[in-house]
């Protein structure tokens, strides 16, 4: 089956802005999957590459080498089959909740009134009916990041690329989301490709879990499957007997990286 998304043997370099002449490789070697229907978490030390893999997804930065593949086809400019949901808030404070949901739309060519219509909706779905005249100053970090998630969905995307969404967030708030995200991604069935640095997020997420190599370089090094079944109750499932292997053989590939990526850090601090 085609792949809703296929990066194969990607490799992102940068030139240094300090240092002109000096370049860095941030990743190489990268060949990563998402079917369509299939929720793929990446997770990796801090600075190993993890946000400029969903740049290049969404066909916001060209790989230095390597190619990009939208269900079969080469991918050339943003990526149209992609919603995508940064890691910073990215509402426009001076419209509400309603215009921010809506706005994607009506860039869209939909007429304002059946704008309004679809994110209504998707502000309900997500638990903010009634909050839809609210400007973003006037709603907490938790409600915000809702109003992302109905800004990304609203659009119907067939690929949806997340950026450590919800890392900002309460426990308990974090664990409704988690949830709710999961409920309906089990009712779409869209291509999600999710970024985080929470190993336990990933794992109570996926279906399959991505681990990056500390960078320079940084490359996939481990690609496991989540076979616990859904639906799942991402607070329930960690105390699973099955959660904990996983969670056990991922972390032991994971831990020496996580080391090495500090280490770096300090390094170049
Ligand atoms: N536009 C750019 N120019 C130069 N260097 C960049 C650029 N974008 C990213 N980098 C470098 O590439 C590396 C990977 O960055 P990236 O933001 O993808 O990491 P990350 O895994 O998302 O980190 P975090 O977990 O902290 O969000 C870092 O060393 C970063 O400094
Ligand atoms: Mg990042």
């Amino acid at each position: 089956m085609t792949a809703a998304l296929a990066l194969q043997d990607v490799a992102c370099t940068f030139v240094s802005k300090d240092q002109p002449g000096q370049r860095y490789t941030a990743v190489q070697d990268v060949n990563l999957t998402v079917a369509a229907g299939e929720f793929v978490s990446v997770v990796g030390p801090t600075g190993c590459g993890k946000s400029t893999l969903l740049n290049v997804g969404a066909g916001l930065l060209v790989p230095s080498t390597g190619s990009v593949t939208v269900f079969g086809q080469p991918l050339a400019g943003i990526n149209q089959r992609a919603g995508y949901m940064f890691q910073a808030d990215s509402l426009m404070p001076w419209r509400t909740a309603l215009a921010n949901v809506s706005a994607g739309l009506q860039f869209h060519g939909v007429a304002e009134r059946d704008a309004a219509v679809q994110a209504n909706d998707w502000l309900r779905r997500v638990g903010l009916g009634g909050f839809g005249d609210r400007y973003p100053h006037q709603m907490s970090g938790g409600m915000r990041k809702r109003v992302s998630l109905a800004q990304t969905l609203v659009l119907d995307p067939d690929i949806i690329l997340m950026d450590e969404p919800f890392s900002a967030l309460d426990i308990q708030t974090r664990q409704l989301m988690e949830n709710e995200l999961l409920e309906i991604w089990a009712a779409k069935r869209k291509a999600v490709l999710f970024i985080t640095h929470d190993l336990d997020e990933a794992i109570a997420m996926s279906d399959r879990v991505v681990v990056m190599s500390a960078g320079p370089g940084s490359r996939p090094i481990g690609d496991f499957t989540i076979d616990i079944e859904r639906p799942r109750d991402v607070a329930e499932i960690k105390t699973s007997p099955r959660f904990l292997q996983l969670h056990q053989a991922i972390w032991e590939v994971l831990r020496e990286e996580v080391l090495k990526g500090y280490q770096q850090q300090l390094k170049a601090a």
